[in-house]
């Protein structure tokens, strides 16, 4: 399948089959226009419906962007009543979020704001290049953000740097983002996809049922009390201790020897 706004790559990794989506519009900074959307989709919909792919990476194509937000030019003239009508932005999570069950990583290459910001966030977790800048400067355009960004980033990093971010549009810097909470690692700029492609294909040679279970339940960490997540967590292992890779995991490991994994 050919996209407009993105490419996206089957990487036979030396691991495990890793899915690697690019978002391509590097002229603009790899702004998120509504095409962007139906191509981001339509790709996460074929990785999540397809058996021999279990992780996938997201990058922003160009040297300078993951993505410097929604597209402004697009938002412009753009009447309220469209926005609050097409319920503008609701797709993105019900989409990138909560119809993926399978992992994917943000390798975050440059700017990421606004909605760069707020769809890096989506991911399960960011790696960094160095030169990676995270902000939410909507309020400069008499705005706010509108894909999560005042909710994911404040769990991230916790409220005042997200009320500071957020009220000043200042940008955070990758050391200052890998402190707080909000990306797993930074690493060189020069190794960022490597690195990416090398932890996603860690995570795609992994049993599938669990790798999918340990996303969902640290998941359920956000939406739930203790008490809940603590069950929730506790159901879905006695569900993997029923799987037949978990006799397989727990052989091998006797014997010495890899797992050979069935997905089931
Ligand atoms: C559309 C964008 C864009 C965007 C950059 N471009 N960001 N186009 N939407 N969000 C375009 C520029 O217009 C320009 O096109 C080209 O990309 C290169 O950008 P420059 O500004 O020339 O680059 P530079 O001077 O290096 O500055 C980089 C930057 C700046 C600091 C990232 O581009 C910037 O501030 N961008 C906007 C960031 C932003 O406000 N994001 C939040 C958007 S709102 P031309 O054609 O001139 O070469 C959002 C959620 C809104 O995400 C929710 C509200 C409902």
């Amino acid at each position: 399948m050919s996209y407009e706004t993105i490419t996206v790559e089957q990487r036979p990794e030396p691991h495990g089959a890793v899915t690697l989506i690019t978002l391509n519009r590097p002229q603009a900074l790899n702004a998120l226009n509504s095409q962007v959307l139906e191509d981001l989709i339509a790709a996460f919909g074929a990785y999540e419906a397809d058996p021999g792919q279990l992780c996938a990476v997201l990058t922003g194509a160009g040297d300078k962007a993951f993505a410097a937000g929604a597209d402004i030019k697009e938002m412009a003239d753009k009447p309220a009543a469209d926005f609050y009508l097409d319920d503008f932005f609701a797709r993105w999570t019900s989409h990138l979020v909560k119809a993926v069950r399978k992992p994917w990583i943000a390798a975050v290459n440059g700017f990421a704001l606004g909605g760069g910001c707020e769809l890096a966030m989506m991911a399960d977790f960011i790696i960094a290049s160095e030169k990676a800048k995270f902000g939410q400067p909507e309020i400069k355009l008499g705005v706010a953000p509108g894909m999560g960004g005042s909710q994911r980033l404040t769990r991230a990093v916790g409220k005042a740097k997200a009320m500071e971010m957020c009220l000043t549009g200042r940008m955070m810097d990758a050391a200052e983002a890998e402190r707080s909470g909000l990306v797993a690692r930074v690493v060189s700029h020069e190794s960022l996809l490597d690195e990416a492609l090398r932890t996603a294909a860690a995570i795609a040679a992994m049993p599938p049922m669990a790798a999918i279970a340990n996303k969902e339940m640290v998941n359920a960490a956000f939406e739930t009390t203790l008490d809940q997540g603590l069950i929730v967590e506790r159901r879905i292992f006695q569900i993997l201790a029923a799987s037949e890779d978990k006799a397989e995991g727990m052989a091998a490991f006797i014997e010495k020897r890899e797992g050979q994994w069935k997905g089931r």
